[in-house]
């Protein structure tokens, strides 16, 4: 074992804010790989800070569930970690992409990342395509994941059914995903509930390696909000809100004008009924409204219900719209004023240049490990 193993004590912060569905985090004492081969942690006061990483694909709009599940918590996790984000472009062609749409996407998702709070002064923010290692380190991981595991994947399943010619990029996804992870050294990954699956295999696919060849990559743990999770499509609570759904009614587009989104959860499906009460078994639809309600709010739960008993929907509902509108008007200020100010390319330059010594340090270790001549 090449890596010398070190204890440090980390102050992890409480941010907790259960209505926004943040994790709970302690004061640890942890053990961390301290390898200075593999690029040198961050330090908070004195303390070794969290390593978080996490991506989202330029395919299509993001969603509201996007925001909740993912973008809120790497907007409250990159004060006291360090923090990286991507966009996944290389994800986002394992379906095709027309070229145009992928550049524009590609600008667009990573200014909403900066529009939704995420500061490049904190966090590094950059496209995967920009770091060679991601494809190369995806390669070497592809060679040591097994078809069974890959077969088992639900989002595979999801994206093939049906499908008569599907790109073998898609089946092996998941181990380039890993590598995206693995690259970093990383403690942390923000992700929704979709994502628990591939996060799984990462940790599997980490611990075999290390088995193999020796220790190399540190074991990641997800960082799953507790309420939103799974934001639910508006017309229908069994499936989850996704920019791809043929039904633009189905979910909250970041960029959605706040008329459009008064009128899509307007006509939002309920359950039949009338109380506000958080019941997903019984009552999907409306639990569904409540969490957006509750995390655009910054309410818990209870407040929610507490709010409005014995009112019914239709209140619920008005006041539901202000509060998304709430949240998304001045993200999408800021969104224009990034897109008009030129500024996105070069800080993805610069995020790809933080990271890439990082990733390179990764590789290079990977190889030495798995006989390669250096
Ligand atoms: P993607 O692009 O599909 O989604 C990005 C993030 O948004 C979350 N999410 C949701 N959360 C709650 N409710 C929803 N309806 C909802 N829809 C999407 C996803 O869970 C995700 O966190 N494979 C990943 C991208 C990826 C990645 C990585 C993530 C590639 N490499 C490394 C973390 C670390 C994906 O397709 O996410």
């Amino acid at each position: 074992m090449r890596g010398h193993q070190k204890l440090s004590l980390c102050l992890r912060s409480s941010f907790i804010d259960h209505s926004r569905g943040h994790q709970k985090l302690s004061l640890c004492l942890r053990s961390s790989f301290i390898d200075h081969s593999r690029g040198h942690q961050k330090l908070l006061g004195g303390l070794f800070m969290k390593r978080v990483l996490s991506g989202i694909q330029p395919s299509g709009k993001l969603t509201l569930g996007n925001y909740i599940g993912a973008l809120q918590n790497f907007v409250a996790l990159q004060h006291e970690h360090e923090c990286y984000f991507m966009v996944v472009d290389l994800h986002a062609i394992t379906v095709p992409q027309e070229p145009a749409a992928l550049r524009e996407q590609t600008e667009s998702v990573a200014s909403l990342f900066i529009a939704s709070g995420i500061d490049p002064s904190k966090a590094s923010i950059f496209l995967q395509s920009h770091v060679p290692a991601h494809a190369e380190l995806g390669w070497l991981l592809t060679t040591q994941t097994y078809m069974g595991e890959l077969e088992r994947m639900t989002q595979f399943k999801d994206k093939s059914a049906g499908k008569d010619s599907i790109g073998a990029g898609l089946f092996v996804y998941p181990s380039l995903m890993a590598a995206d992870i693995l690259l970093y050294n990383t403690d942390l990954v923000p992700v929704g509930d979709d994502q628990k699956q591939h996060l799984e295999l990462t940790r599997d696919l980490a611990q075999r390696f290390n088995h193999k060849y020796g220790a190399t990559f540190k074991i990641p743990e997800p960082f799953i909000p507790k309420v939103g999770a799974r934001i639910m499509s508006l017309d229908d609570a069994s499936k989850k809100m996704s920019k791809s759904n043929p039904n633009p009614g189905s979910y909250i587009a970041l960029l959605d004008s706040p008329d459009e989104i008064r009128k899509k959860l307007s006509r939002s499906t309920t359950d039949s009924g009338r109380e506000v009460i958080f019941d997903p078994q019984n009552k999907p639809e409306i639990s569904n409204l409540m969490t957006i309600y509750a995390n655009c709010s910054g309410l818990t739960l209870e407040a929610v219900a507490a709010r409005y008993e014995g009112q019914g929907y239709g209140q619920f509902k008005k006041d539901l719209a202000e509060h998304v509108v709430q949240v998304i008007e001045p993200l999408q200020e800021k969104y224009r004023t990034i897109r008009s100010s030129g500024e996105i390319g070069r800080i993805l330059k610069e995020g790809a240049e933080r990271v890439g010594t990082v990733a390179e340090q990764t590789l290079r270790s990977v190889k030495e490990r798995m006989g390669f001549l250096l």
